[in-house]
C-alpha cells in the first residue's frame, strides 16, 4: 500500500507537467508566431432556416466575391447536437453551430453536397499576411460513414483565389491551399496544394511514393502525415492549423503545423509553398465534401458535420526557420 501511494504521488505531478507542456491553445500559438491580427467568424445567437443562414453568412463572413461558392443549400445554423461532449477546455460551447449536410450518394466539390466558400482575412493595410492560423471546433454525426475520405476546412492563399484545388496545381506563383481531410476510419491529415517540388515529391513521376509521411499519389493534392491524428464521431474536437510561408521564396522553409485538441499532431518545416513573394495567405477556406471525384467516395445515407468557433489569426512575418539548401520548384 505504501508503495502504491508513493508511486502515484510521484506519477501524478509528472503527468500534470507533461500535459501542461504539450497543451497549446490557439492564442499561444498565435503569440509564438507574432500573428497579431485576429478575427472570430461571427455566429448567430439563435438557430436559423437555410435561407437566413445563407444571408447571415453572406453578410458577416467577408466572403470572396460575397458568395457561398458551392452548396449554399447545405448549410444551416442548428442547435448543438452534442452539448454533453464539448472539445477539451472549450471556452465557448453554447449557441447554434453550423451544420453541413452531405446527402446520400454525394461526392466531389459542387452542388451535390457539402459546401465551399472563402472567408477572406485581409487588413486595410496594403501589406499582405504571410502567416496564418485557423482554429475551429468540429463534430461528426454519430455513426459517421468515413468511406474513403473527404475534405475539411483549412487555409488558402492568393493571388489566384480559385486555383490550387480540384486538380488545379500550385506553381509557386499562383496560390496554395492547405485543407484537412478525413480518410478511412477517421484518420486525419493535412491535404495541401503546394508546388510538387523534387523536394516534397521526390519521385513525382511515379504513381505512388511515400517519404517523411508525405504521399504524392496522383495529380491532386499532397497528403501530409495521414493518421497522425484521428476524428471521432459524436463529439467535438478542436483543430488549429498554422501556415507560415517560406522565405525567401527560393528556400524550402515553409511551415505547416497542426494541433488536435491543443496538442501538436504534425509539423512540416521544409515546404516550398511559393516561389514568388506574390503569394500570400488569404484566409479561411471552408471546403468540405465527400471525395474524391467518383461515387466510390460517397456515403450511402445522408451525413452531417458541425462547426463552431472559427477564428483566424494572421501576421506579416513569414517563416524564419533556417534551411541551408535552396530548393527549386520542379514544375
Ligand atoms: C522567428 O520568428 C518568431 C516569431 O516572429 C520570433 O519569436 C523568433 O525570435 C524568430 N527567430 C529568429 C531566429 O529570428
Ligand atoms: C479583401 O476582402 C474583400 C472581400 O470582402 C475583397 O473584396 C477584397 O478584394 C480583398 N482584398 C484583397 C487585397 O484581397
Ligand atoms: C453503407 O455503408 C456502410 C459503410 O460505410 C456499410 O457498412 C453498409 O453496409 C452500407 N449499407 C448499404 C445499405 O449499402
Ligand atoms: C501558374 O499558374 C497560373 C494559373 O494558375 C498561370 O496563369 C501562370 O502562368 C503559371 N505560372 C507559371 C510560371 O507556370
Ligand atoms: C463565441 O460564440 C458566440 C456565440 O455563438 C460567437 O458570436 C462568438 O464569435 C464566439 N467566439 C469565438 C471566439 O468564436
Amino acid at each position: 500500500m505504501a508503495r502504491i501511494i508513493l508511486l502515484s504521488s510521484l506519477l501524478i505531478p509528472i503527468f500534470l507537467q507533461a500535459n501542461a507542456a504539450s497543451s497549446t491553445p490557439a492564442s499561444a500559438i498565435a503569440a509564438q508566431y507574432s500573428l497579431t491580427a485576429s478575427t472570430a467568424i461571427p455566429f448567430p445567437t439563435a438557430t436559423m432556416s437555410n435561407s437566413d443562414t445563407q444571408s447571415f453568412i453572406t453578410s458577416n463572413w467577408n466572403l470572396l466575391r460575397n458568395k457561398i461558392e458551392n452548396g449554399a443549400s447545405f448549410v444551416d445554423f442548428v442547435a448543438d447536437p452534442f452539448p454533453n461532449a464539448p472539445a477539451p477546455g472549450s471556452q465557448n460551447a453554447s449557441g447554434p453551430v453550423l451544420q453541413v449536410t452531405y446527402p446520400v450518394g454525394s461526392f466531389s466539390a459542387g452542388n451535390q453536397g457539402g459546401t465551399q466558400m472563402v472567408s477572406m482575412f485581409n487588413s486595410s493595410s496594403a501589406q499582405p499576411f504571410e502567416a496564418m492560423l485557423v482554429t475551429y471546433e468540429i463534430a461528426f454525426d454519430q455513426g459517421y460513414q468515413w468511406v474513403k475520405g473527404g475534405k475539411l476546412p483549412g487555409l488558402r492563399g492568393g493571388p489566384e483565389l480559385d486555383g490550387c484545388s480540384g486538380g488545379n496545381q500550385a506553381n509557386g506563383t499562383n496560390c496554395f491551399s492547405t485543407r484537412l481531410m478525413w480518410r478511412t476510419s477517421g484518420q486525419g491529415e493535412v491535404y495541401a496544394y503546394v508546388p510538387r517540388t523534387d523536394d516534397i515529391c521526390p519521385n513525382s513521376k511515379r504513381s505512388l511514393t511515400e517519404s517523411d509521411g508525405v504521399i504524392c499519389d496522383d495529380k491532386d493534392g499532397i497528403s501530409i502525415d495521414r493518421g497522425s491524428f484521428a476524428f471521432s464521431p459524436g463529439q467535438w474536437q478542436r483543430i488549429s492549423l498554422v501556415v507560415r510561408l517560406n522565405n525567401p521564396p527560393n528556400v524550402a522553409n515553409g511551415q505547416i503545423t497542426l494541433y488536435n485538441n491543443d496538442q501538436q499532431a504534425l509539423t512540416k518545416n521544409d515546404v516550398q509553398i511559393r516561389t514568388s513573394d506574390a503569394v500570400y495567405t488569404a484566409g479561411l477556406y471552408i471546403s468540405t465534401f465527400f471525395g474524391g471525384g467518383d461515387d466510390s467516395w460517397a456515403p450511402n445515407s445522408t451525413m452531417h458535420t458541425y462547426f463552431r468557433n472559427f477564428q483566424v489569426f494572421a501576421g506579416t512575418a513569414p517563416s524564419n526557420l533556417t534551411r541551408s539548401t535552396a530548393r527549386r520548384a520542379s514544375r
